[in-house]
């Protein structure tokens, strides 16, 4: 059974939860404020801790992000006043593991524990049995120090040697791009060509012709015929950035080619076999766009026959120093610059931000500190994030995450909370404290089609 740490300043909640959970079986450890909740888990073997995000002193979100400084492996399950459910949204952005709304039955705080316990063990399971066998990933150029990191690298490994379709999944900047060379550099098609297409970066009328080529006189201008990606592609991989992207009629014509590895040039009769292993990628949600019905049922399929979802950085800010490393050793030797290093307090900014344009704006920051700074250790002063444009982010703590408008960030909940309630929107509306209609509103002010119920 588990060690669980309990922090709730309410007396007869604290005791509750406290009688339910060593009825369980659990050894229960309490404190009424975060304070003595961390003493306690830097003291005790805590498996699990359930906290209050209102908390006398010390607030919730606070002890959260102390605990997972001290030990992010720890699941941390928050409670939370229905109705405050941008706080959980923040503590789940934060590493909370889930979240519980009040008032809440036991059955059901029962159920979130005993799962979060559940996916500990199998990952304690899966760490130990790698651990036994020695086995860290490496990849070239990869910084993969956090567990969420391995975790990446860990399906990459099993997935590289198959010939599976790969979605890679991630907010933009998060290293999609890196992941998809590295499995077709550990692949038996490393040797072959890595193509690579960007669905948004071409006009749709295109979009069908660059992949799969066309003859002479398919359309007019086309005055010579011409191979498309997927031929380039033959015994490597494509990879298909921005699927989500794709028109209807293209989709139609990918699924032809993954189902049946044949497709014709535009204006061509001659089929045409490929062998090409497929990897796409998307920074939406392509659920979403299932349930609005711009993207097939069928193609979604297909093509998620391995998922892999990178994480963005502010959820494995454990790598942020290996990261700065990293692009400092890039950024001297392409600027024949001799910056070594990063003074804690410059370190400390890097560590708190929320990095909203995730590794890639790390990079551009690395490289401006490197370019700005003068000494061979760069200092606070060479340190310059950008915020989005918005005025001011010094006066005050930030009540938003830095680099979002408060309109993101709404979104940003609501999407949240359509996702967690598998895109049921009456469930989504009730998490969120709103009737169907104020949310109906709020999602096509979104852009999200509402047909779908
Ligand atoms: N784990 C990592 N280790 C080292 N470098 C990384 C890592 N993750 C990302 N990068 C670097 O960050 C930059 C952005 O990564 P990448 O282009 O792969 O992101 P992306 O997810 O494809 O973004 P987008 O959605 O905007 O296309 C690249 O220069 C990449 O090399
Ligand atoms: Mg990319």
């Amino acid at each position: 059974m588990s060690n669980i740490l309990i922090v709730e300043d309410e007396p007869r909640m604290r005791r509750l939860l406290e009688i339910s959970l060593g009825e369980e079986g659990h050894t229960v450890h309490t404190a009424q404020d975060a304070e003595a909740g961390l003493k306690c888990f830097q003291r005790e073997a805590i498996d699990l801790i359930l906290t209050d995000l209102n908390l006398p002193g010390m607030n919730g979100l606070e002890f959260l992000q102390e605990a997972k400084r001290w030990n992010a492996s720890v699941p941390v399950v928050v409670m939370t006043a229905y109705g405050t459910v941008e706080t959980a949204v923040e503590a789940m952005k934060t590493g909370a593991s889930d979240y519980v709304l009040k008032p809440f039955s036991m059955a059901e705080m029962r159920l979130v524990i005993n799962k979060e316990l559940d996916v500990q063990r199998v990952r304690d399971e899966n760490r130990s049995l790698r651990e036994a066998l020695g086995k860290r990933y490496h990849y070239q150029n990869i910084i993969a120090r956090s567990a969420k990191m391995q975790e990446v690298l860990a399906i990459v490994e099993r997935v590289a040697s198959t010939n599976s379709t790969v979605l890679l999944g991630g907010e933009s900047g998060v290293g999609k791009d890196l992941i998809a060379r590295a499995i077709h550099q550990n692949s038996r098609r490393a040797s072959g060509p890595f193509i690579k297409i960007n669905s948004t970066a071409i006009p749709d009328t295109l979009l069908e012709s660059e992949l799969f080529g066309y003859e002479k006189g398919a359309f007019t201008g086309a005055n010579a015929s011409k191979p498309g990606k997927f031929e380039l592609a033959d015994k490597g991989t494509l990879f298909l950035d921005e699927i989500g992207d794709v028109p209807a009629p293209t989709q139609v014509k990918l699924l032809r080619v993954l189902q049946e590895r044949e497709f014709e040039r535009l204006g061509g009769t001659k089929t045409l076999k490929v062998d090409v292993r497929l990897i796409a990628a998307t920074n939406k949600d392509l659920r979403a766009a299932l349930e609005q019905g711009t993207f097939r049922e069928d193609l979604y399929y297909r093509l998620n026959v391995v998922p892999i979802d990178i994480p963005p950085l502010r959820e494995h800010k454990e790598d942020i120093p290996d990261l700065v490393n990293h692009f400092l050793l890039r950024f001297n030797h392409e600027n024949g610059k001799r910056v070594e290093s990063i003074t804690p307090a410059a370190l400390k900014i890097l560590m708190e931000y929320h990095w909203p344009g995730n590794v890639r704006q790390l990079e551009n920051t690395v490289e401006r500190a490197v370019a700005l700074s003068a000494s061979p250790v760069i200092d606070v002063g060479a340190i310059q994030l950008d915020s989005g444009g918005r005025s001011d982010p010094a006066a005050g703590s930030p009540v938003l995450p830095e680099g979002m408008s408060l309109e993101q960030w709404e979104d940003e909940i609501i999407r949240e909370a359509l996702r967690r309630a598998n895109g049921n929107k009456s469930q989504a509306a009730r998490m969120l404290g709103l009737s169907r209609n104020a949310l109906r509103y709020r999602l096509s002010k979104m852009g999200v089609a509402d047909e779908a119920d």
